[in-house]
């Protein structure tokens, strides 16, 4: 038998930091939204836990138990009172370190199909309440769709959307360091004040409205990304010369996530960033996209 979980990346639509905790971590105002790149996560029986992956940037993905599908396999099947043998192996699509959750996508991913694998039926607050464990952005992975994320992004507040928006994500070469971003963001921002959620961009994602979501999009981690990778700056400009409504980095980045008005404009502008030589390859992709859910169980 074995489990198969599609499981969408995210872009932030807005990411407000406030200053560092007493634990390290930042309070945010973090506005996810589901896009269509998938990873999947196949759980299937085995003499013990063992992690394979597939697909490009796979070579850079840990296989030991410090990958997030591992840690999540291992934190269920301690709470089940079982041992975590299975054989989890993730065919990646979703960018390696690149700012749009494909780690916390495979946590998530991995904890619903052990979850089914096992037959544990575990209640949607308790997979919920792992994902939180497992990192600030693996709870909006099974989730999916839109949330507002609080706290350190891991308290989420489901939220309407209307209609489809479209993007271009620009894959750069290599990934970014998501606490060496923040430790960058400390650096540039001594003063952050309490993040708060943009009422203007809630509204835009309520009305499906992409000129309106694009004047309200906003990433605070930006700066620091660019100061670490001072090219980002190009790629986004490349984007919006190619008609983009909106660039933005994604996340922590370094990849860039460029909103178009239709999927047209898209295509067009994923054309001319991926022949630019500004980045790997450019990604069309829409949102809003569902959450980790099983697609196969044999
Ligand atoms: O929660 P997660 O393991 O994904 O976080 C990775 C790192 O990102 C943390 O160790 C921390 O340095 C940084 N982070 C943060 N504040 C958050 C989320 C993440 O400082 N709200």
């Amino acid at each position: 038998m074995s489990v198969t979980v599609r499981v969408p990346a995210k872009v932030n639509v807005q990411l407000a930091v406030g200053g560092a905790r007493p634990d390290g971590f930042h309070d945010l105002a973090n506005v996810f939204l589901a896009v269509s790149l998938y990873d999947e996560v196949t759980a299937a029986p085995a003499d013990a836990l063992r992690v394979t992956c597939e697909g490009p940037g796979a070579d850079q993905v840990p296989l030991d138990r410090t990958n997030l599908a591992a840690r999540a396999a291992i934190a269920l099947a301690e709470r089940a009172g079982l041992a975590p043998d299975v054989h989890l192996h993730i065919a990646k699509d979703i960018p390696v370190a690149g700012g749009m959750a494909g780690g916390s996508a495979d946590g998530a991913a991995a904890l619903l199909a052990c979850d089914a694998l096992w037959g544990l039926d575990t209640p949607r607050a308790e997979l919920l309440d792992i994902c939180a464990e497992l990192g600030s952005d693996v709870p909006f992975s099974l989730v999916g769709g839109a949330a507002l994320g609080t706290g350190r992004g891991e308290r989420l507040t489901e939220l309407p959307v209307a209609g489809t928006f479209h993007w271009v994500f620009a894959v750069a070469d290599g990934g970014l360091s998501t606490p060496a971003v923040y430790a960058e963001f400390d650096r540039l921002t001594p003063r952050a004040p309490e993040p708060v959620a943009s009422p203007a961009l809630l509204d835009a994602l309520r009305t499906g409205d992409a000129t309106a979501l694009a004047a309200t999009l906003t990433n605070d981690l930006q700066p620091a990304a660019v100061s670490l990778r001072p090219s980002l700056a190009d790629v986004l400009t490349a984007g919006t010369r190619a008609g983009a409504l909106a660039s933005l980095v994604s996340g922590s980045g370094p990849t860039t996530a460029f909103l178009a008005k239709d999927e047209e404009s898209a295509r067009s502008i994923a054309e001319t960033l991926s022949t630019s030589g500004l980045c790997r390859t450019a990604r069309v992709a829409s949102s809003p996209a569902p959450g980790a859910r099983v697609v196969n169980a044999r």
